[in-house]
């Protein structure tokens, strides 16, 4: 099959928080500013083409966040993509702020929060956002006060549902005697599975588990590992291979590989149409 004619749907579909309905591999667009996440990209013009291509094949999940850039990657989602389709959710978070390149600081107080999540509808364009993570959690603050300030933003109609970003079970348990946690964002490929824990009690309880990082390429594209023999043997990429085996390692796993380039982005959602057999998924989820 070729990249084109396979799209996002080929992924199966999941719902989020009980009414978000969307395809099971979405597009993350962190890649999409300057480099270390800094100031506006080298080629804005393929950064609009990464978007509107990701909706065309079918994408309608797409995770961003007010730092990225910051405010770079929301302003590119508004300026490629609005008005929006009915179906496309946007997730995108607060609660990190940025002094340059690489360099993040989570800060939680209530007023922040409540100016970001201001800023975030103002850049996308929104009424209210679909999914709100708080991106992480700041130490310095009482998580009541975080979460509560997005509660409050939610009885207000500015956020429709909530997410977390990088916590373990023990802190997902405490936000949820807080407010409904519908989503948890973390580090998670088939390299780099710390957050074991956290997928297995998200799927236990149905929320969706949104593994960034998911491609690790490079790593995982090394000559002569198994994913690169079974990547030969099914004619696909290795990072097709690495998102194949996220998608059918759990059915609340929403995978949303980045790119700033066209063809990369086609050759992710290319991933979509390969089905793992049950051996070759044994051997992978073996890789150490
Ligand atoms: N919650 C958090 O704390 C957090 C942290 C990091 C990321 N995220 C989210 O997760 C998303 C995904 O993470 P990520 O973008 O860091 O990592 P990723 O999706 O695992 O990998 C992206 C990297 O791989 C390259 N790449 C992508 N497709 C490729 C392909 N087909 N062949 C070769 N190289 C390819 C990209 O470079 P090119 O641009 O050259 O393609 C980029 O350098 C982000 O966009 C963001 O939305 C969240």
């Amino acid at each position: 099959m070729s990249n084109s004619t396979v799209t996002a749907e080929m992924s199966g579909k999941m719902t989020i928080g009980g009414d978000l309905t969307v395809n099971r591999l979405g597009f993350g667009a962190m890649q999409l500013t300057g480099p270390g996440i800094w100031g506006d990209p080298k080629d804005p013009a393929e950064a609009l083409r990464v978007l509107q291509r990701a909706v065309e094949l079918g994408v309608n999940f797409i995770d961003t966040a007010d730092s990225y850039g910051p405010f770079v990657s929301e302003q590119l989602i508004k300026k490629a993509l609005h008005p929006y389709a009915d179906d496309l959710i946007i997730a995108t978070k607060v609660g990190v702020t940025r002094s340059g390149p690489n360099d993040w600081r989570p800060v939680g107080r209530p007023e922040y929060l409540r100016q970001q999540v201001e800023l975030s509808l103002r850049h996308l364009g929104l009424e209210r956002i679909d999914l709100l993570q708080l991106h992480r959690i700041d130490p310095k603050v009482p998580l009541a006060e975080q979460l509560g300030e997005l509660a409050l933003l939610q009885q207000e109609g500015k956020i429709r549902h909530i997410g977390l970003s990088e916590v373990s079970v023990d802190q997902l348990k405490s936000a949820e005697k807080i407010v409904k946690i519908v989503s948890v964002q973390n580090l998670y490929n088939l390299i780099k599975r710390d957050a074991e824990p956290v997928l297995q009690y998200t799927e236990a309880n149905g929320i969706a588990f949104i593994p960034w990082f998911p491609l690790a390429t490079g790593e995982l594209a090394r000559e002569g590992s198994p994913l690169d023999e079974i990547a030969k043997r099914l004619n696909a990429k290795p990072s097709q291979i690495a998102l194949a085996w996220l998608l059918k390692r759990s059915p609340v796993m929403l995978p949303i590989p980045g790119t700033s380039k066209v063809a990369h982005l086609e050759e992710n959602i290319a991933g979509a149409g390969i089905t793992l057999s049950e051996e070759d998924f044994k051997t992978l989820s073996n890789l150490k």
